[in-house]
């Protein structure tokens, strides 16, 4: 165990809920209170998950007129506060959201030149977690600024909000945001329920593993883990067909092991065994909650004529020296796929072998000396945690 606090806020990747992948629009108290439910009742409280985040399209249209943001009383009939004592009462954390610009993405009002205010009435609210988004920036303002000032804004707004900021990788984001203050930055545009935009995704965060780490993660967006299609937006999927359970396995084992946070994005009330299992993975959970939060890097397999988007290794060096090691196959056929060793940094010589845990299967594989193949199915991956042993 870290002999530090991981509790502090934003240290480790955040776990939980987000309203928008399925719900879009279509969002209410008593969504939000059957998810607070099931968090306890499902087993993802325990597992791990603590915020339940509701999206874009609370509010109503205009401010009021104090300028303050208002709650949609036809979604939400007893306002925010009540929302979030009820998931307080669930021992969960509760999240909203906003934007950097004028209007939200979907045209509610956002934080623009209301960053102060709209805080502390985050804060009154007991809200604990703040989604960012950026639409309607005015073009002439810098957008470094703006969460430069929002967060400013909820680091003095009296409680607690985790700062998860949603630019979508614009404006080289990676070189500002973690000295903006903000606990986690979206570095892709918007996930869709389908394996081209997960494996699209998972690439395009290849070479940022540098730029993630404890209190600043790279978000790679929400889950689509267990949607099967079922969002109410034809652009996130439900004309898309969904994935296979395999594909949702390889994209959760993906986020895991890159150090995303991982914020489900199914309803959970229709969520099938494999998903509740798959979610609720603990050696998955383990690697994307380490202590030390390392970004994972990727190197080629064998044989060396697989091109390096087809199929590579991610290793992830954890917190008590072991090693999270996925081989993962983007090709449409099995393939057998070998690490050496070497490449690790373990050299034959140095006398240790590996004890390879399967975090699937929850199987101990045994010691392995020099290198490690598996066949691995068309889309799938393998993930083990190995152990340096003389
Ligand atoms: C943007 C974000 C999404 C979601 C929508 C809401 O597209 O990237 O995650 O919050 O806005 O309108």
């Amino acid at each position: 165990m870290a002999d530090y606090p991981t509790t502090a806020l934003g240290c480790l990747p955040a776990l939980g809920w987000n309203s928008w992948n399925t719900f879009t629009w279509d969002i209410n108290e008593s969504l939000i209170k059957d998810v607070a439910d099931l968090f306890v009742s499902d087993g993802y409280k325990d597992a791990g998950y603590e915020y339940i985040v509701i999206d874009d399209c609370w509010s109503l249209k205009e401010r009021d007129e104090n300028g303050r943001l208002v709650p949609d009383p036809a979604k939400f009939p007893n306002g925010m506060k009540a929302v979030a004592d009820y998931i307080h009462g669930k021992g969960l954390k509760f999240g909203m959201y906003s934007c950097a610009g004028t209007h939200t993405c979907a045209g509610h009002p956002g934080s623009f030149e209301h960053e102060f205010e709209d805080a502390k009435q985050f804060a009154e609210w007991g809200v604990d977690y703040l989604k960012y988004d950026y639409c309607f920036k005015p073009r002439h303002v810098s957008g470094e600024l703006l969460y430069k000032r929002m967060s400013l804004a909820l680091k003095n707004c009296g409680r607690d909000i985790l700062f998860s900021a949603c630019n979508w990788g614009e404006d080289n984001v990676h070189d500002w945001i973690r000295e903006s203050g903000a606990h986690s930055y979206r570095s892709t545009g918007d996930i869709q329920d389908n394996w081209e935009s997960i494996k699209r995704l998972a690439l395009s965060q290849m070479d940022k593993k540098a730029f993630t780490g404890s209190f600043c993660h790279n978000d790679m967006d929400m889950l689509v883990v267990g949607m099967h299609g079922g969002s109410n937006s034809d652009w996130i999927g439900s004309g898309l067909g969904g994935c296979t359970d395999t594909q949702y396995k390889t994209h959760f084992a993906l986020w895991c092991i890159m150090g995303s946070p991982l914020m489900i994005g199914c309803d959970i009330r229709k969520a099938t065994p494999f998903t509740k299992e798959l979610l609720q993975n603990k050696n998955l959970l383990a690697i994307n909650q380490d202590p030390e939060s390392r970004g994972a890097y990727r190197i080629a397999v064998e044989p060396n004529w697989f091109g390096k988007d087809d199929a590579f290794v991610l290793v992830k060096a954890l917190q008590n020296g072991d090693l999270a090691i996925g081989l993962f196959n983007f090709t449409d056929n099995t393939r057998e796929l070998t690490l050496q060793f070497w490449d690790i940094g373990l050299p034959y010589q140095s006398g240790y072998s590996l004890s390879l845990y399967d975090c699937f299967t929850d199987t101990d594989l045994g010691m392995f000396r020099e290198r490690f193949a598996r066949h691995v199915p068309a889309h799938d991956c393998v993930v083990v945690r190995a152990k340096l042993t003389r």
